[in-house]
């Protein structure tokens, strides 16, 4: 069973002045401990589709199916706090917010005690290859690569085993983007994970078990 089945999807923008057709009838399919990665051209429809993996939105035809259940029947306020969640390009830490206080807030928000927040939250920035010294340090004092991983940290808290990345190596350099992606490998290889990287970097796309390219908002073979 997929854990994730996108099933003639389309998505159109619609203002007053135009109407784009940003996802265009696009069918594809996402197994655990798998990596994928979503590759095409700027406008190609990349990032919409993420963001209707992510449950922000809604298609406006066709269905994802979430494990078989259909996305516009769950919860999907649940289902961002608890399935599916996203690293982006810049990072989106909590400037006020210590890189533990980063991670253990998605704790917080599903309920568990503070204590055990932290403690979870200090395993999984270990687990990102992060030192101690970092949990109590603030977003602007890490550099890219360390928010990066507090940021993949971050998004492991909230115990859901879909990852999206929308360009996570972006504002990298080779180096730390490297790290970054071999932690999501990592993470659907051994942790059954599914991720799922939007990038332009071919060498992250050869890192994938599977990749789509978008075109004008469809998925080309
Ligand atoms: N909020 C919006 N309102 C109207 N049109 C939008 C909106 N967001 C995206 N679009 C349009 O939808 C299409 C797909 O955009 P999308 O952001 O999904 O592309 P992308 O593949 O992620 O591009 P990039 O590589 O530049 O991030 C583009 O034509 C874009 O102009
Ligand atoms: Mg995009």
């Amino acid at each position: 069973m997929s854990i994730l089945a996108v099933n003639e999807v389309s998505y159109t923008y619609k203002s007053k002045y135009q109407t784009v057709e940003a996802v265009s009838n696009v069918s594809c399919t996402f197994e655990a401990g798998k990596m994928y990665a979503i590759v095409g051209h700027s406008g190609s429809g990349k990032s919409t589709l993420l963001s209707l993996l992510a449950g922000l939105d809604l298609p406006t035809k066709g269905e994802i199916y979430v494990e078989d259940q259909p996305m516009s029947k769950l919860d999907r306020d649940r289902y961002r706090r608890e399935t599916a969640s996203v690293v982006y390009q810049s990072f989106n830490l909590f400037p006020l917010l210590t890189a533990l206080e980063n991670v253990a807030y998605p704790m917080e928000l599903r309920g568990i005690a503070a204590k055990e927040a932290r403690k979870t939250g200090k395993e999984l920035i270990a687990s990102v290859g992060l030192e101690e010294r970092i949990c109590n340090q603030l977003p602007l004092m890490m550099s890219g690569g360390q928010q990066q991983r507090v940021a993949v940290a971050r998004a492991l808290a909230s115990g859901g085993k879909i990852l999206l990345a929308d360009e996570p190596t972006g504002n990298l350099d080779t180096v730390n983007g490297e790290i970054v992606v071999e932690i999501l490998k990592s993470l659907s290889h051994e942790r059954g994970y599914t991720v799922i990287i939007i990038t332009h970097d071919m060498g992250v796309a050869e890192q994938a078990d599977i990749v789509y390219t978008m075109k004008d908002g469809k998925i080309t073979v």
